[in-house]
């Protein structure tokens, strides 16, 4: 009995021992992935264009890190425009008055009320014109502004940037009509250079919404037409967040990504702002041309809400870049109401594996992905619209059951091709 007993308890302890041991080699190796991932390391050298993140590293929890990690440029100030730019630069703009008189249309507001009323020379007319069809409270002031070359700039002032404003669409159709009468307002506030671009997905009929590759298409629109748009700075906007504070710039900063949705407020909702985690992009995200390709632009592979934006941060992880944004009082937005889109329940999966995707699914694969099914060009609005899944691949059933497909499909990619692809992309990047 005794034997039993002495060989039970050694059984026992064999036991508690291997777990701990492996408990803590779990508990190291976890801290490990942190450290390298923490971005108050990446901001010292975020010149560098390549991770020094081993591979071995990226296959993480995604949940845990989001919540973990913080994407913030801690020490990076905004940049501060010095004086001589005060012609050029929103900051010394004579028309910033603080907040912002955001107006909430009729819900019969057409594209074209929007066209006319910026179009509409005199205050008068313009009145008239919102008390009978679209809005009632409009208090937009008429800043001296010209339509040319397919951009809006003020007369008399050379903008510091020229601007696109990206904005991604699908089944919102008030909410973009909301959005190009305010923010076209908004811009001329803080004298932007602008266009303001929304990217629609028209097809596959009754398909998830692929934010990712609508925002890959409209960069890549906009790189096709530089010689006569020479744009600056994107900004990556949803369509129903509308600021309500003109001294949040719409400018890119020179180094870093800027996000600046820190605070959003439903419309007519009596709860206070909503503050998300730290590690969120989503929203209004501000960037160059040359950041956008150094993170191969947005993974393709997300169908349906939630993940795209997520996927990005660790893009900018991966290549060493943090973002910085303004200062919470200025950075508030009112959202407005719309259905909820169907989601994304093979996101998390897709996020485990988002650092290993990054060359081989991306900006840099957009053109065989997309087609444009229709351009619609009015002063107000560059609008596209856009078949996502051109190439019949991802896309296959209306009634997406097929989440777990796609991700097969995608670990298939990876698994089979990614070595030679990898050489092939990276040459075609540096063409493009
Ligand atoms: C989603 C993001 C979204 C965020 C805030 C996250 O769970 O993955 O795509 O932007 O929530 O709504």
């Amino acid at each position: 009995m005794r034997k039993v007993h002495r060989c039970r308890f050694s059984i026992l302890s064999r036991i508690c021992l291997i777990s701990f041991i492996i408990l803590a080699t779990f508990t190291f190796i976890n801290q490990e992935i942190f450290k390298l991932n923490n971005c108050r390391g990446l901001e010292q050298d975020s010149a560098v264009p390549t991770s020094s993140i081993p591979s071995r590293y990226l296959l993480i929890p995604y949940r845990e890190f989001a919540y973990r990690t913080s994407i913030s440029c801690n020490a990076y100030k905004l940049d501060q425009p010095d004086k001589e730019l005060s012609q050029l630069h929103p900051k010394y703009s004579q028309y910033l008055r603080g907040a912002f008189p955001y107006v909430i249309p009729y819900t019969n507001i057409t594209y074209e009320d929007v066209e006319n009323f910026y179009n509409t020379k005199s205050n008068k007319s313009r009145l008239a014109m919102r008390q009978i069809s679209f809005a009632s409270n409009i208090e937009f002031e008429n800043i001296p502004y010209k339509y040319e070359n397919g951009m809006w700039s003020p007369i008399g002032v050379t903008s510091a940037q020229r601007t696109a404003i990206l904005v991604p669409l699908q089944d919102r159709d008030y909410n973009a009509k909301a959005f190009l009468l305010n923010m076209h307002a908004f811009a001329r506030r803080q004298l932007l250079t602008y266009l303001i671009v929304i990217i629609e997905q028209v097809y596959p009929i009754n398909s998830r919404f692929n934010k990712g590759r609508l925002y890959n298409a409209g960069v890549r629109y906009i790189q096709q037409n530089q010689q006569k748009l020479n744009i600056t700075c994107f900004i990556l906007h949803d369509v129903d967040l509308i600021p309500e504070n003109d001294g949040n710039f719409y400018t890119c900063e020179s180094k870093h990504p800027k996000h600046t949705t820190l605070r959003i407020r439903k419309l007519n909702s009596t709860s206070d702002y909503s503050r998300f985690y730290e590690f969120l992009i989503g929203g209004a995200l501000i960037l160059t041309f040359d950041m956008y390709k150094r993170v191969n632009g947005f993974s393709n592979l997300f169908w349906g809400w939630g993940g795209e934006d997520d996927d990005l941060s660790l893009r900018f992880i991966q290549r060493r870049a943090c973002v910085v944004r303004p200062s919470y009082e200025l950075a508030n937005y009112i959202a407005l109401p719309h259905s909820n889109g169907r989601s994304n329940n093979a996101r998390f999966k897709l996020l485990t594996w988002s650092t290993v995707r990054l060359d081989t699914d991306g900006y840099n694969k957009i053109d065989s992905m997309i087609r444009i099914v229709h351009i619609l060009n009015t002063s107000t609005v560059l609008h596209l619209k856009i078949d996502v899944d051109a190439n019949h691949i991802y896309y296959k059933s209306a009634s997406i059951g097929n989440s777990q497909l796609i991700y097969n499909k995608t670990y298939a990619d990876l698994t089979t091709t990614r070595g030679p692809v990898t050489t092939r992309v990276a040459k075609k990047l540096t063409s493009m």
